[in-house]
């Protein structure tokens, strides 16, 4: 059987290493895929959002399942013009995808199915959201532009002065473009996030095992918002009955309300949570598998992701085995280029990956990378996610890290404190 992935990250990556391990595959197409994915499979130039050319090359070479990475490709249409085309895709319809590309639509939703959210308002233009923050007490608030901006359209802010700058930037001076014709202002919350992913075919959901990301850039949760500067799986912060509780009260009714509204889910659903003493909020939904914390995940699944994948594009979930998972957490730390998440060099020269790669329960997924001239070279802001297994999370992290320690490039840099919140629920 044929396999295409697309997208270019260190999900992908992981995506594309498990599903070669599955004993149907025959072959494994990344487009457009990084220097780490033409190891594992075979590299197809073509953007992640060119939904015509994917198509043809999909007919073309009889794909037998296409898994979609990034939300850019979803909201696309990719899965939509696929199945057209009579082609089977793992990933929500355009439709769907809005759960992740509209945060008014989001919001609503969630208001609908009565799950757990900030308090929120929506505003179409500058003047009404200023019109609101002037009239109210200076309280904290976070500001997002409606449509996707790469995480980059969500501005956490202390008091009203930094909130009117926010929707300045969002919606005056369009900073994020039209993403910015509607914005969300909502309530600030405060407490732990984790990463809840569910797989889901529309009518049966599997919830994953939970993950903690770490979105700031530096230790101590400090610095500017990052697309994920390491992840670990399982946290210790939700526990089984918790876990429980999600699925009930946040998870399915929201896959419910999706069919309700006539845009019925299937793929992987990411409940992004702020988890407080009084229970738990859905900070945002993101439509896919997330990264870095798909690259932890899919390092613990024991069964084969083909099967799982294939059983909810065929809208056959409930009849699988429930996935098997490896008892050992995993901790995966990326190493950025110099300047990221702001303005980096790319091109550097990567070192120690065959080091990296003899270390026992390590992988290195590769992000932002390719080859020149047959060397591996630095090609984006996350370079790489070094994965570990180990026996505790203390464990798995110092393996990982050990894996960091062997991989050299001019101007990389790390969180030194990945997984060290686990510590604090232990
Ligand atoms: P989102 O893309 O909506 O998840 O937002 C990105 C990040 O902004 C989240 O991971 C949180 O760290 C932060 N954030 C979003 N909404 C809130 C909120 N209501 N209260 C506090 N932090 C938030
Ligand atoms: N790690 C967060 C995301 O994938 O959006």
């Amino acid at each position: 059987m044929k396999v295409l992935v697309v997208g270019n990250g260190g999900r992908e990556h992981a995506l594309a290493w498990k599903l070669a391990q599955s004993p149907r595959v025959d072959r494994v197409f990344v487009a457009p895929g990084n220097a780490g994915t033409a190891l594992e499979a075979e590299n197809v130039d073509i953007p992640a959002t060119d939904v015509p050319r994917l198509v043809a090359f999909a007919r073309q070479n009889e794909v037998d399942l296409t898994v979609v990475g990034p939300e850019a490709s979803l909201a696309a249409g990719i899965v939509d013009a696929l199945q057209e085309a009579g082609l089977r895709a793992f990933g929500p319809s355009k439709a769907a995808a809005d759960l992740e590309s509209s945060k008014v639509f989001c919001k609503n939703l969630l208001r609908q199915a009565d799950v757990p959210t900030a308090d929120y308002h929506v505003f179409h233009s500058a003047k009404e959201a200023i019109a609101f923050l002037k009239d109210r007490d200076d309280v904290p608030v976070v500001v997002k532009a409606d449509g996707l901006a790469a995480g980059k359209g969500v501005i956490v802010c202390g008091n009203r002065e930094q909130a009117l700058e926010a929707v300045n930037r969002i919606a005056e001076q369009k900073e994020f473009g039209p993403a910015g014709d509607q914005l969300v202002i909502e309530e600030r919350l405060q407490g732990q996030e984790a990463s809840v992913l569910a797989i889901t075919d529309g009518n049966t959901l599997i919830t994953l095992p939970p993950c903690q990301d770490h979105k700031p850039a530096f230790d101590g949760d400090t610095g500017p918002n990052t697309g994920g500067m390491g992840a670990y799986c399982p946290t210790p912060l939700l526990s089984d009955a918790m876990l429980h509780m999600i699925e009930e009260r946040i998870l399915v009714p929201t896959v419910h309300q999706m069919k309700r509204s006539r845009r019925p889910f299937r793929g992987v659903l990411y409940a992004g949570l702020m988890v407080q003493n009084q229970g738990m909020k859905v900070l945002e939904y993101n439509v896919r598998f997330g990264d870095p914390e798909c690259q932890p995940l899919l390092m613990r699944l024991k069964s084969d992701l083909l099967a799982l994948l294939e059983a909810t594009a065929d809208g056959r979930l409930d009849e699988i085995t429930l996935p098997e998972w490896d008892p050992r957490p995993a901790v995966c730390v990326v190493m950025a280029s110099e300047g990221y998440p702001g303005s980096y060099e790319r091109g550097q020269p990567i070192r120690g990956l065959d080091e990296a790669a003899k270390l026992p329960d390590v992988k290195v997924f590769h992000a932002g990378t390719s080859t020149r001239d047959s060397q591996v070279v630095t090609d984006g802001g996350r370079v790489l996610g070094v994965t570990a297994l180990g026996s505790s999370i203390s464990a798995a992290k110092l393996q990982a890290y050990t894996g960091v320690k062997a991989i050299r490039f001019s101007g990389a840099w790390c969180r030194k404190d990945i997984s060290d919140k686990a510590l604090l629920y232990q």
